[in-house]
């Protein structure tokens, strides 16, 4: 029978036969997987684990900081990068989600190898891989994805000749979070909701721009705080807000606005390879909804999606 106390002391064991002496370098996202791989290759190898994380500029609000924190607290070895230029730069004009997750994933690359070339002596590259990663499904469109386009694309990333290390890859989500707990990882970190690795890049529909992104992490922030605040995040399986390329007319006072619309989307799911719209009580969405025209400006409007998946995907993009 599969536990998880089993698997975590059989698995620190055999990363400190695989590994010894060697450094890992490994790129973390704030999410339950890198952060539970981390900690565990961390236990077995302890301060010869570096970390790198990103602030891709794509995040959700103050989640660089409070992530960056949370990670020192729990004794982690992390190096947090400020690329928001960067990416904002790789992004501008480009519209098609399939060439904004290039552009994202191409910037995380050349930081991650920029990083990555100035530690002495690394053998190890660390992934937070899980098993249905490695069957396909969701990594598809993910960051692993990006990197083997852009190895056959052309030349390879020094990072990229490193061995690679996948402690979780025959786990699934639950059995991941169960071992993060028995690892006593914040629950903070451990109950999150998935969050694609190209963030709100790919739910600001059209052109990304610093100032997208500020009203979007804004909307999302209300959502998710919402969610909280109603004893609702944990009964969902993935939120987030979506930012239309479009502008709707409303009314302020005696004056004509035109301003952007947001989609919200909140869905259930087991692995993300189909959803179901879930759905919030009426008098929450109201509140949200009130909350986020007060506040946000410049948004107008606020839609809810009723779509499940198939046909449509939880993103937008
Ligand atoms: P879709 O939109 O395909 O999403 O129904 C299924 C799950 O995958 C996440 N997702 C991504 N994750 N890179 C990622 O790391 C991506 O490019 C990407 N696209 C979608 C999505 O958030 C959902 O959890």
């Amino acid at each position: 029978d599969w536990t998880s106390d089993v698997f975590i002391d059989a698995s620190i064991a055999d990363l400190k036969a695989k590994i010894g002496s060697d450094k890992v370098v490994m790129g973390l996202s704030g999410g339950v997987d890198s952060s539970v791989a981390a900690t565990l290759i961390h236990r077995a190898i302890g301060e010869n684990l570096i970390c790198v994380f990103v602030d891709n500029g794509l995040l959700r609000k103050n989640e660089f900081e409070e992530v960056l924190d949370s990670y020192k607290h729990m004794g982690l070895n992390v190096i947090g990068v400020d690329a928001k230029q960067k990416f904002y730069d790789a992004l501008a004009g480009v519209t098609d989600p399939e060439a904004k997750r290039k552009a994202i994933g191409n910037a995380f690359i050349e930081v991650f190898d920029e990083e990555s070339n100035k530690l002495e002596g690394v053998k190890w590259l660390g992934q937070g891989t899980i098993y249905p990663d490695v069957i396909e499904s969701i990594s598809v469109k993910g960051p692993s994805a990006t990197i083997k386009s852009h190895h056959n694309v052309g030349g390879l990333p020094d990072f990229m000749k490193l061995s690679v290390v996948e402690p979780l890859n025959t786990l699934f989500k639950d059995e991941v979070r169960e071992v993060g707990r028995a690892l006593e990882i914040v629950e903070k970190i451990i109950g999150r909701h998935p969050f694609p690795g190209p963030g709100l890049g790919i739910r600001i529909l059209g052109d990304v721009t610093a100032d997208k992104v500020k009203t979007l992490q804004e909307v999302d922030y209300i959502f998710i705080q919402g969610l909280k605040d109603h004893g609702l995040y944990d009964q969902v399986w993935q939120a987030g807000a979506m930012l239309l390329p479009i502008q709707s007319v409303g009314v302020m006072g005696d004056e004509r606005t035109y301003e952007k619309v947001v989609a919200l989307r909140a869905v259930g799911s087991v692995d993300g390879m189909t959803a179901d719209w879930i759905h919030l009580p009426y008098e929450f969405l109201g509140k949200i909804s009130n909350e986020i025209i007060n506040k946000v400006k410049g948004v107008n409007r606020v839609v809810y999606d009723i779509s499940s998946k198939p046909p449509a995907t939880i993103e937008w993009e």
